[in-house]
């Protein structure tokens, strides 16, 4: 017998015809650098993107799930999807992934209660009508929608390794099953549950966490649906077993960005810059990082210098350069003209940015959800991809979008193993 799951995999068929755009990749040369202008016509790649999977609406009776809610930027989006990934392997449960929301106005953390309200809410269903309003009224519903869109993490990774279902909403509430189906962990604040693999573990009892879940329990639920709420944070889940640590391990390999559209762009940029240059990702641009701006950079000047001096053989590629090209990927818009990068300059005369490279072929491509044109959404995206294939990769403290790049696009374009942290 099979188990059919409501409408809750009613999938928007979002299919925008879109025109196929030729595209020329263009090496911008309005200041000076050693790699002579080049144009390059590249293969159009496709103008549209990131839609979700259809999801299968029958499922065994056996099946169990495990759902979680998403909140925050795509970060911390990422990092709350890595966390179920591997707690769903060690449960042996089918995670429900949700879409990767991106853009400048996050959904902040509520409690577990208000932020599925709020998730389901955030969709754009119905509101096809916003884009082509004339009157100078704009409807509530239709305020902000082009500052964020949503993609699938089925664009974006490959997770064919893990047992996952794309949902096609953010929030999993329409699931249609009895209360007693469901084990709920709906939390009232970001930092309760955390999750532990072994039972006696004395180094969780001073911890930010309130509360303490020991994974086994979980695996032993007999439970259809394991219902989490936030799953964000990087010590979230505290894992002490040498196989649950692989297992960590193999899921942290696969959230390297894997969408072909966006490894073809930052491969040619990588090749643009003579495939041999350094990288930097500085983040300067809210809160605690804006305060500590000169000491980043200060920082950075400086491992980049000691970089430099461990690698003083020969330059191959740019003499004129005195040194490697570098190419900073970084949150301060307009950082091509910033004279916050000055003392990079001086010691890097040939320091690039993401906005050097004008007019790449992405340019075009729309996202089949909402019709948005995705090149302003994946920007930063992009911009990490480039700075982890650099020779060297220098980052900001504290952030944790710089260990990411550092510790798992870096090191699994070089096919190193990946770093372990907490
Ligand atoms: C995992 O779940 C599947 C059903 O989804 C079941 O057939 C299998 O026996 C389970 N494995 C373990 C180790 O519990
Ligand atoms: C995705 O990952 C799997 C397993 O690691 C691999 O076999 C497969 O080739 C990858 N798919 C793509 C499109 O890279
Ligand atoms: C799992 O359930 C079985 C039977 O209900 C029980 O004997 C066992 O102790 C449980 N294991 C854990 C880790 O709770
Ligand atoms: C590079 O450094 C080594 C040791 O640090 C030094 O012996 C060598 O002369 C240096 N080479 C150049 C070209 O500066
Ligand atoms: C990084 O975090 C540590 C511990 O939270 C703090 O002491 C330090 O000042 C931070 N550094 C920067 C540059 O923000």
């Amino acid at each position: 017998m099979l188990t059919r799951i409501g409408n809750y995999w009613v999938f928007v068929a979002c299919l925008l015809s879109t025109s196929c755009l030729s595209c020329y990749w263009y090496y911008s040369s309005t200041r000076s650098h050693s790699v002579s202008s080049i144009t390059n016509v590249l293969p159009d790649v496709a103008s549209s993107c990131c839609s979700f999977p259809q999801a299968p609406s029958i499922f065994s009776p056996d099946a169990k799930f495990l759902s979680y809610l998403p909140h925050s930027g795509l970060h911390n989006q990422r990092i709350a999807l890595e966390n179920a990934l591997i707690l769903g392997k060690l449960t042996n449960r089918t995670v429900l992934v949700p879409p990767l929301r991106l853009g400048s106005n996050p959904i902040r953390y509520v409690s577990s209660d208000k932020l599925q309200i709020i998730l389901a809410l955030a969709e754009k269903t119905g509101l096809r009508h916003c884009p082509k309003l004339r009157s100078s009224f704009i409807p509530p519903e239709c305020l902000d929608q082009d500052s964020f869109t949503h993609v699938s993490p089925a664009w974006l990774f490959n997770l064919s390794s893990w047992d996952v279902i794309y949902l096609d909403k953010l929030s999993p509430s329409a699931m249609n099953l009895d209360t007693t189906d469901i084990l709920d962990f709906h939390d009232t604040h970001p930092y309760q549950y955390r999750f532990l693999d072994t039972n006696r573990d004395l180094a969780t009892l001073k911890h930010k966490y309130d509360e303490v879940v020991y994974i086994p329990d979980l695996a032993n639920s007999s439970h259809k649906l394991l219902q989490l709420g936030s799953l964000f944070g990087s010590s979230r889940l505290r894992l002490r077993l040498k196989e649950n640590k692989r297992i960590r391990t193999k899921v942290r390999r696969s959230m390297a960005f894997a969408s072909p559209e966006l490894l073809a762009v930052a491969s040619d940029i990588h090749k643009s810059m003579g495939g041999y240059y350094f990288g930097a990702h500085i983040r300067v641009g809210d809160g605690e990082f804006q305060e500590k701006r000169d000491q980043t950079i200060q920082q950075v000047h400086q491992k980049l210098t000691n970089e430099l001096l461990e690698r003083n053989t020969t330059w191959q590629h740019s003499s004129r350069c005195h040194g490697p090209a570098l190419y900073i990927s970084t949150d301060v818009p307009n950082a091509a003209t910033d004279p916050l990068f000055a003392t990079l300059r001086q010691s890097f005369p040939c320091t690039y940015f993401l906005s050097d490279f004008a007019a790449h072929h992405l340019a075009g491509m729309r996202n089949t959800y909402d019709g948005l044109a995705m090149w302003p959404f994946l920007v930063p995206l992009v911009d990490a991809m480039v700075v982890g294939r650099a020779e060297v990769v220098v980052g900001t403290e504290n952030s944790t979008f710089s260990q990411f790049i550092e510790d798992v696009l870096w090191r699994v374009h070089r096919g190193l193993g990946i770093a372990e942290r907490g």
